[in-house]
């Protein structure tokens, strides 16, 4: 029996997440659904966006899947605080190095994306996002008032060998699975980070991965190509900066950020962290009009990555899009369903 630790947390958080709850339930009666307080509500509730006794139960789950983290009514706490601080707490604890962001864009929703529909029809990337490493988590980090009394901050962007070589090993396994493309991305014109990343990538490539297309990308200029020729892509690696800005755009390309999943992952046996890419919506919190698709196929990865059932994570994966073809669609869209009515829209399907 598998556990699944479902982490609803703010705004649209807890909205989507009754749905994959829905959706759990009726594909997989075995599975043990928790749920635990998370980010600003937890916060509110515990003192904290991250408990000890969440951290514990993650670590102890299979799988844990969180809905969002954050919004304007914390925007004042202290950082180790903040919602996000909870966030990026649980990545480092579950130790989710790799970070699986799919950019698919299903057929019948080619038009709801601002670009042309030949440029986005049939568009399949997967970007791989360092997740607990370079400037998220790199010491020093402060803020500090100079003599003069203006105020000076400091971030740090830092990568190990290993840490760029176990998600660069991610990345070209996925590729093998797919149309056998690396484009790794970084800035390797400007920063030592990125030349190392460079360097330990086309090692890595050398040594392990020859048999895959390995190609390397300024990402400023990645993020440029994503919008002219997105379909030249078929996995992106890249840092958890880079990553995080990249994902963000190319959720664009295929309609809606409501429609993308992510799955974070570490050491195999490790439980997985499963999250949709889109944030907390604070400004459609509440409605019930938020778009659950990208949570619901968070659960899928989560079906297919870590609870070892990739049969029902391809029938799932099937009822999304017979649902999408069959013309549901919430208001991100252009359609009028609500969160509960696109998650029966899925049901119906299943
Ligand atoms: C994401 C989010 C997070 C990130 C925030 C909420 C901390 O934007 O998952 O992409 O920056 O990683
Ligand atoms: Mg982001």
């Amino acid at each position: 029996m598998s556990t699944l630790l479902l982490l609803p947390g703010d705004g649209i958080g807890p909205e989507v997440c009754a749905q994959v709850r829905r959706v759990a339930e009726r594909l997989t009666p075995d599975l043990v659904i928790e749920e635990g307080p998370f980010g600003g509500a937890s916060f509110d509730a515990h003192g904290a966006p991250l408990t000890e006794e969440t951290k514990a139960r993650a670590l102890a789950a299979d799988a844990v899947l969180m809905g969002a983290v954050g919004g304007p009514k914390w925007a004042d706490a202290p950082r180790d605080k903040r919602p996000e601080a909870g966030l990026l707490g649980l990545r480092a604890a579950m130790q989710v190095f790799a970070n699986l962001r799919p950019a698919l864009c299903f057929d019948p929703l080619a038009d709801a994306s601002t670009l042309k529909r030949e440029v986005v029809a049939g568009l399949d990337i997967m970007i791989v996002r360092e997740l607990t490493g370079g400037i998220y988590f790199g010491e020093p980090r402060f803020i500090e008032t100079l003599a003069d009394g203006q105020k000076r901050a400091v971030d740090t962007q830092v990568y190990t060998t290993s840490e760029i070589e176990r998600v660069g090993r991610v990345a070209f396994e996925m590729a093998r699975g797919r149309r056998n493309h690396v484009t790794s991305c970084e800035k390797a014109n400007v920063m030592d980070s990125g030349l190392l990343w460079r360097e330990v990538v086309t090692a890595l490539h050398r040594r392990d991965y020859a048999d895959v297309r390995l190609e390397h990308m300024l990402a400023d200029n990645a993020a440029m190509q994503l919008v002219r020729n997105p379909k030249q892509f078929d996995v992106i690696l890249t840092d958890n900066l880079f990553g995080d800005i990249l994902s963000d755009e190319a959720s664009q390309l295929t309609g809606s950020i409501g429609l993308l999943p992510s799955a974070a992952l570490g050491a195999p046996g490790r439980p997985g962290l499963y999250e949709p890419i889109h944030g907390s919506a604070p400004d459609i919190a509440g409605q019930g009009i938020a778009n659950p698709v990208a949570a619901i196929l968070s659960f899928e990865m989560a079906l297919r990555w870590s609870l070892g059932r990739a049969e029902l994570a391809d029938a799932l994966f099937a009822a999304v899009r017979r649902a999408l073809d069959a013309g549901a669609r919430t208001r991100d869209l252009g359609g009028a369903l609500t969160t509960v009515q696109m998650g029966d829209a899925v049901l119906a399907q299943l």
